[in-house]
């Protein structure tokens, strides 16, 4: 398969650091890469750090390229082009369509969206011309990943951080094959494991990592959803650039939450693994082990057949049913049962795996069996949802 080519466009900030941690991770990931350093980005990397990780050309200048229209060859060269970092300044050249150096003249004579990674102090962020200028290159379909919030170097704490460059790869993945096509959908998906306390040391929980239900509010989120993550235990770093996060432990936690926010939803996709018991009398101090055991369980409640039964005619509902045993049949009666548009069927097996196999199914039958990893099967989930 052809590598799919991704033009780096470093510019002058402190973060263009970061960038080289970024080439990195994108060459072993497959890409082929090719840079673009501005002036002022030679201030803080210099063209051998993105030589010696891409295996490739690194560009400075109009005018010292070999390549006599080296703006043309390389924005036509790119699927995607991806700045970062990006700093105000060249954010503010690019929304006025100045060309006055080989990374804007670039950024001009490249003919699809392009993806900003905006990274700078909190006031020149939150700046009214800085703001007005992204939102001049949204509105001309541009992507831009929210900067993160926390201590900047330049010893403000607030929004204007580089992101992780885990998320600026799925970011980079989402853009190559989608676009922002779910803005002003609304959409709650649920993910991890409910936590039931038997005394403060032992627990009821089920098999999950939350990374199914990560992956989804991440390539939804990233696709222009507004999403909110309700989620219980979780060992997956979770998107910072979610619109609203709820840690809620337990079923009871999940069940209200849940409940709560569903009416204001387009979509509810439940990926959680909720617990169907909990102890009866949860004990408040420690059972020794000298003491009999008895574990008296009473059913949680089931969320998902909540929702389903009072589902707006406007709303579409997912869920997911984990199986050890006869996939297909088991889900079909889920489907029913819970009046779900859609339930994706899967193996317990892949529980905590980085891959996952799936069985689409909806009323009228199997749509699709899928294999791959949970990020592009969250990608794949929310293509089918779409058409339904
Ligand atoms: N679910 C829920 N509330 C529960 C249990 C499950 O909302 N108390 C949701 C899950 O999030 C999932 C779907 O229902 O989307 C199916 O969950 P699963 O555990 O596969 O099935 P159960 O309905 O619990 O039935 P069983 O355990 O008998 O397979």
């Amino acid at each position: 398969m052809l590598k799919q080519r991704i033009l780096l466009c470093v510019t002058g900030g402190i973060a263009a650091y970061k960038a080289i941690d970024l080439a990195s991770r994108l060459h072993k990931a497959g890409y082929q890469i090719r840079t673009i350093l501005s002036e002022d980005a030679l201030h803080f990397v210099s063209k051998i750090n993105f030589e010696a990780i891409t295996h490739s050309s690194v560009h400075t200048s109009l005018w010292e390229d070999e390549d006599p229209i080296p703006h043309i060859s390389l924005a036509d060269w790119a699927d995607l082009i991806v700045v970062a970092p990006a700093t105000a300044n060249t954010i503010a050249k690019a929304a006025h369509g100045l060309a006055d150096n080989l990374l804007t003249a670039t950024l001009l004579a490249h003919t699809k969206p392009i993806l900003w990674i905006p990274a700078m102090n909190v006031n020149m962020y939150h700046n009214s011309i800085t703001q007005t200028n992204m939102d001049l290159l949204k509105e001309r379909g541009h992507y831009l990943l929210d900067p993160s919030v926390g201590m900047l170097a330049c010893a403000y704490e607030g929004k204007g951080k580089y992101p992780p460059n885990a998320e600026i790869l799925y970011a980079i993945r989402t853009y190559l094959t989608h676009s922002r096509d779910l803005i002003g959908k609304k959409v709650m998906v649920t993910a991890g494991a409910t936590i039931e306390h038997i005394d403060p040391m032992r627990m009821i929980t089920n098999r999950s990592s939350g990374k199914m239900g990560i992956s989804l509010a991440r390539a939804l989120a990233l696709r222009g959803a507004e999403v909110t993550l309700v989620y219980g235990s979780v060992s997956e770093e979770i998107p910072y650039y979610l619109a609203e996060t709820i840690y809620t432990p337990s079923v009871d936690e999940m069940h209200d939450a849940v409940i709560r926010e569903a009416k204001t939803k387009d979509w509810i996709i439940m990926c959680a693994a909720v617990s169907d018991f909990k102890p009866a009398l949860p004990q408040t101090k420690k059972i020794k082990k000298s003491e009999e055991l008895d574990l008296n369980l009473v059913s949680t409640p089931d969320i998902l057949f909540e929702l389903g039964a009072n589902k707006k005619a406007s709303q579409l509902l997912i869920g997911f049913a984990a199986e050890t045993q006869d996939i297909v049949e088991y889900a079909k009666q889920k489907l029913k049962k819970k009046n779900l548009d859609l339930i994706v069927a899967n193996s317990l097996e892949n529980a905590g795996k980085e891959t996952n196999s799936i069985i689409l199914i909806d009323s009228s039958g199997e749509l699709a069996k899928l294999e791959g990893n949970k990020f592009d099967l969250a990608h794949q989930i929310i293509d089918t949802v779409i058409n339904i």
